[in-house]
Order: structure tokens, then C-alpha cells, then sequence
């Protein structure tokens, strides 16, 4: 790339233009807002559809919004079996390293294979089309057929990510009401085992619609495993009913394909539900244009596949693209801190997608751990998940893409399933920015009378259209769908992130993060008041408010002012309490890093916590309008 000093912007050299699967921004941007149906409609053709849709967009029912409605898909069609018909056939789909060393590679071929037997399996054990099946997992391959077989099945996968805690799970297969489990014994994670079986015993105890746990084994440690109840994978695996043989069941393009519970402004994660058909356009078309995708692509998305980005670009849009994707169970710094980069120079990987957190935690070690290894053969870089600081953006390119890969700064959400904010390689990058809209979608920021601010003001981020990626509505919770993201710009019918941001003179968008009750916590969304309750929830706890505060390596990190029970007096063990109690609750990502004993809370007259003024108090900012302040 060429740096461009009195701009500030980086440019792609003629090399990165010409290979380039999209070429030019600027006449397709304004040909897929002026024709938005057609444009969707035209990639819609690069997959395989059992029956084409009637309509492209159907808005009779809004913000319930159905894409290709009438049309036939399945999104496992699509991944696997139309590339069997082809010479993907014998390429590789999935290259994966366990943190110990274990290789384990699988064609299309195989991985076919693998995903029938898996879907036979769920098959038999009563698993029907529309079915939620909880998946609790390591990163290892048997999650990932395990979410493609529910998928081919027609049932429906709700991931939950393995760093949840026993009460985190159990939360969500009650609200998903599964009848099947699928786990694993454990994993490897820094050189220890994780006891996800062990999870599974102490959650299943809570969710009285489970019949069923079927359990991979990948550590071989000791776990207990209840009679008629829990059922070994690789016992079942071995039975004559897990044929390597299962029909593709056709879906309407509205099935529902996934469960992902995200974290919002209440005590209560959210069931986003997305679908078979609008979902597998948005995803492998802004895989293939952002990340210029090439038959001959090594992939590696660095996310675990329990949020959104290890469902859209881990697993579901490579597979499609036919790419060959590279997936790893472990911690980026196990053994040593150059693990990545061997793995990159090991596989040969072309794109890395990962998170600034990811980047910053690596950059701590010095360049030494990365510049020892041969990463010639990486071509672009993404990151996602929270906004990325120009320091770790230049040390991202510098040291790991040297100073020849565009970084491909993606903003999106659990809810929009795919990039909404996101340059092409051919786009000039200011290091920071997410850059332009992705076709189709017209974003804006806007103040609290919705009118459009001026260049470089703050405002909130907003999105005017609808596009196929977006969620299909919130799990048994229809109201609250309308309430969080459509009641606020309901006159204009815009979608509201809850994201602040501003748009440069170049149009270029600068997200600066949530505006709302929702933390990003090294890239992991969690919401202020799921974290209160839980602090709430210890017996010595009366009252608790919960802020984020800037953290060099993580972004934010979690800072809980806390009210205790009359009579109780602070101590550092009851700090330690506290936080142990909050990960044992929910997980380690919850775990706050301060706890701060308080005799008050700043309340509005109606009771409400401002986090805005313990916020600014924290910081020594000016408190802003506190009239409201009840005390
Ligand atoms: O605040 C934005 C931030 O992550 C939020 C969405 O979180 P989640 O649903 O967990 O999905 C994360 C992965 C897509 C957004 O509301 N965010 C995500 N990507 C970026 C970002 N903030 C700034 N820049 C990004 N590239």
C-alpha cells in the first residue's frame, strides 16, 4: 500500500486494484441503492435455490421483514453439497489445530461426510425439522458439524459460547427450550482443561425440557455421565444408523436457520433469529467482495464460532465461497506468543480476520515473536468487534501485513449478520475508520431531533434501509424487536444500532461505540444490567450500578459501584467474592476489574441508575445535566 502523509490515508497499490473482485465503489454503491432488490436479487444468484423466491423483499409485516420470501433453500446446500458436484469436491474445507498440537484436516468430500453422520445421529434421537438444539462446545471440528447438521436437518442451532457459565446456559436452553444437548468432555485452553461436561451436568439440572446430551469426546478427562440421559458421540457415531449418507432437507428461505443470544439493555439476553435464505446472501457476498475472496484462499477467522462472527465468517460464508477455512482451539499466546504467526506460516494462511483486542494482546509482546516468521503469504487483514485504535490498526499492518495488506476494519452486529460498515480492498483506509456503507445500505448519524449532523459531529448512528442479513426478530420476544431497534426512528422506519458515531468530510464513518446500556469488553458484548443482576444476586449485595471505563489492552473493562447490605463492611475479600460470584454467574468475560463500595447511587427521581454521571465521575468529566438527579 502507499502512505500518503498529508492525507493520513493509506492507498492501494495497482496489484491489490487489479485482482480486485469488485473494482470500482462508487457506480455500484449508487446502482444497489437506487435498484436495491435487483442488486440483492442479483447476488442471490450466486447460490443454489431448490425453488427461486416470489418476491425479493417482502415488507407487509414490518420490521418483520421477509427476504426471498416463497423461495427454497438450505444453507447446508449450499456450503457442502453443491460444492461436491464440483472439483471443491477434493479441496480441502477445514485445516483445524488443536491447542496441543493435533492436526486434523477434512475435504468437502469429507466434511460431508462428517455432517450426515452428525445430522443422523440428531436424527435419531428424535430431532425434527424446527427443533432448537443447544450446542455448547470447544472450538473444534465437531462444533462446527454439529451447527451443519442441524442446519441440513432443517432444525435449528443455538450456540452458546463456551466460556458461559453453568447459569448462562441454562438461562438460554430454558428460553431456547431444547430437548437435545450436544457438548463435549472439555477442551484445551492455556495448557488446562475447560470442564464444559461438568457445565452441562450442573445446567441441565435447571432446564427440565432436556432429554438429551450427546457428548464428543476431546480431552478424555473424567466426566460423570447420567444413564439414559447422556450418550457418547463416538458410541453413537458407531452405530448403523450414522450413515454418512442424509438428504439435504429443503427449507423456506424464512426458516428460521440459528438461535444467538446477545446481550442488550435488560436483565435478559435477546434470541436473535436469523434465516436460511436472506442470511446466505449477506453473508457470502460481503465475505466474497470485502475479503476478495480467490479459489485458492486459506481463510482464518480468528472468532469462536459461540458469536456472531464465527457463525457468519468462521463457518457459514467461507463454505459457501468454497474457501478452505483454518480454525484453532486455543489461546493466541500458548505456548509462546508466536503461536499465530507459526500457524499463518505453517498453513500458509492468506486473510486474517480477528479483533483489536486479539491484536493488541500480541502487539504487547514486541514485534520479534512475529517478524521471526514468514507471513508473506497473508494478502488482506479484517478486524471486528469494536472500534480499533490507530496505534494497534498501524502495528496490524506494519508488523503482521507488512505494509502490503488492507485492513478491512468491518462494523456490524449479532443483529445485522453480515458487514454493514466495511472498506473494499480498492478503498483508500484511514486507519481507524470502518470507512463507507456496504452496498445497498444508506447510514447516517444523526442528532436527537433526527436530522443528519455536520462533518466530524457526534451523533447516532443510524441505517435506513433494510438488507438481507438483518435478524429476523428476537425469539419468542416480538415486542421487544419492534421496542429496541425500530421505536426510536419510527416515523423514519430506520434501524437504530445503538452505536454513536460521526462521518468525516470524505464520508468516511468513525464508530465510537455503544451509546446504551451495552459494554464492549475485549470485543465481547455484555449488558450493564446482566452484570448488576448478577452482583445483585449475592446475598450481601442491596444495590449495584455498572460502568465501562477505558482499558488499554481490552477496550473497556468493567467497573461495578456497589451498594451493601446494612450492617456489611467492604473488605478485599468480599471484592474478591464479588467478582468470583459475577464469573461464576456468567463467565470469566464478565468478571469485573474494579469493585467499588459505594453508600449511594446516582438515581433519576424514577430510580434509575445514571451510569452517565458515575461515569463522568469516574473519569473527572463535567457530570453534564444532572437535574434529574434524585440525590
Ligand atoms: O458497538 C459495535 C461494536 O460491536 C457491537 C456489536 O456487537 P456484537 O453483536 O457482539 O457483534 C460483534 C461482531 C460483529 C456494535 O454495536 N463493533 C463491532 N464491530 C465494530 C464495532 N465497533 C467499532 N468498529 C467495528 N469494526
Amino acid at each position: 500500500m502507499i502512505f500518503d502523509e498529508n492525507k493520513g490515508m493509506y492507498f492501494p497499490t495497482e496489484d491489490i486494484v487489479n485482482q480486485a473482485n469488485v473494482k470500482e465503489y462508487e457506480k455500484l454503491y449508487k446502482y444497489s441503492i437506487e435498484h436495491r432488490e435487483e442488486f440483492w436479487a442479483e447476488q442471490a444468484e450466486y447460490l443454489d435455490w431448490f425453488k427461486k423466491w416470489d418476491k425479493v423483499l417482502d415488507d407487509t409485516d414490518k420490521p418483520f421483514y421477509k427476504w426471498f420470501q416463497g423461495g427454497k433453500i438450505n444453507i447446508v446446500h449450499n456450503a457442502i453439497d453443491r460444492h461436491l458436484k464440483t472439483a471443491n469436491r477434493n479441496k480441502i474445507a477445514v485445516i483445524w489445530e488443536g491447542e496441543n498440537g493435533d492436526v486434523r484436516t477434512f475435504s468437502y468430500h469429507a466434511l460431508n461426510r462428517e455432517v450426515s453422520k452428525f445430522a443422523n445421529v440428531l436424527k435419531s434421537m428424535g430431532v425434527k425439522k424446527g427443533d432448537i438444539v443447544t450446542i455448547y462446545m470447544p472450538q473444534i471440528p465437531e462444533q462446527i458439524f454439529a451447527m451443519l447438521a442441524c442446519a441440513k436437518i432443517g432444525a435449528v442451532h443455538s450456540v452458546v459460547y463456551g466460556g458461559f457459565s453453568n447459569e448462562a446456559l441454562s438461562e438460554r436452553i430454558r428460553d431456547a427450550e431444547s430437548r437435545v444437548v450436544v457438548t463435549a468432555d472439555g477442551g484445551f485452553r492455556r495448557g488446562k482443561v475447560t470442564d464444559l461436561k461438568g457445565i452441562v451436568n450442573e445446567a441441565v439440572v435447571l432446564c427440565p425440557t432436556v432429554e438429551v446430551v450427546i457428548t464428543v469426546k476431546r480431552t478424555g478427562h473424567d466426566v460423570y455421565m447420567e444413564n439414559d440421559r447422556d450418550y457418547w458421540y463416538h458410541d453413537l457415531e458407531s452405530l448403523p444408523i450414522a450413515s454418512p449418507n442424509c438428504e439435504t432437507e429443503e427449507t423456506d428461505a424464512n426458516d428460521m436457520l440459528f438461535l444467538l443470544y446477545t446481550s442488550g439493555s435488560t436483565g435478559k439476553p435477546k434470541g436473535m433469529m436469523h434465516s436460511h435464505g436472506g442470511y446466505s446472501v449477506y453473508t457470502s457476498t460481503t465475505h466474497r467482495m470485502v475479503f476478495d475472496i480467490k479459489p485458492e484462499d486459506r481463510f482464518w477467522c480468528a472468532a469462536d464460532p459461540g458469536w456472531i462472527t464465527g457463525h457468519s465468517y468462521l463457518l457459514y460464508a467461507p463454505l459457501i465461497n468454497g474457501s478452505t477455512i483454518f480454525m484453532y482451539e486455543g489461546a493466541p499466546n500458548h505456548p509462546y506468543p508466536n503461536r499465530w504467526w507459526r500457524m499463518i506460516e505453517k498453513y500458509g494462511i492468506n486473510i486474517l480476520y480477528t479483533s483489536p483486542t486479539a491484536i493488541r494482546g500480541l502487539m504487547r509482546y514486541g514485534d520479534s515473536w512475529v517478524t521471526r516468521h514468514d507471513l508473506s503469504s497473508l494478502r488482506l487483514l479484517g478486524s471486528v468487534g469494536e472500534p480499533i485504535n490507530p496505534e494497534a490498526w498501524r502495528w496490524y499492518y506494519k508488523v503482521v501485513g507488512g505494509e502490503k495488506c488492507p485492513i478491512m476494519d468491518t462494523w456490524w452486529q449479532t443483529e445485522t449478520g453480515g458487514f454493514m460498515i466495511t472498506p473494499l480492498p480498492i478503498m483508500p483506509l484511514k486507519p481507524g475508520s470502518a470507512s463507507k456503507p456496504f452496498f445497498g445500505n444508506e447510514i447516517s448519524v444523526v442528532n436527537e431531533q433526527h436530522e443528519e449532523v455536520k462533518a466530524g459531529e457526534e451523533g447516532a448512528l443510524v441505517i435506513k434501509n433494510v438488507w438481507p442479513g438483518l435478524a429476523s426478530g428476537i425469539y419468542k420476544d416480538p415486542e421487544k424487536f419492534v421496542e429496541t431497534y425500530w421505536k426510536k426512528y419510527e416515523k423514519e422506519g430506520w434501524y437504530h444500532p445503538g452505536d454513536s458515531a460521526r462521518i468525516d468530510e470524505d464520508g468516511y464513518i468513525w464508530v465510537i461505540g455503544r451509546s446504551d446500556d451495552v459494554i464492549k469488553v475485549s470485543g465481547y458484548r455484555l449488558g450493564t444490567a446482566e452484570i448488576e443482576s448478577a452482583l445483585v444476586s449475592h446475598p450481601l449485595v442491596v444495590e449495584a450500578g455498572v460502568i465501562p471505563l477505558p482499558h488499554n489492552l481490552k477496550g473497556n473493562a468493567i467497573h461495578a459501584f456497589v451498594i451493601l447490605k446494612t450492617g456489611t463492611s467492604p473488605s478485599r475479600e468480599l471484592e474478591t467474592e464479588l467478582k468470583e460470584h459475577v464469573v461464576k454467574m456468567m463467565g470469566p468475560i464478565a468478571k469485573p476489574e474494579e469493585i467499588i463500595f459505594s453508600e449511594s447511587l446516582p438515581k433519576t427521581r424514577s430510580g434509575k441508575i445514571m451510569r452517565r454521571v458515575l461515569k463522568a465521575r469516574a473519569l473527572g468529566q463535567d457530570e453534564g445535566d444532572i437535574s434529574t438527579l434524585e440525590e
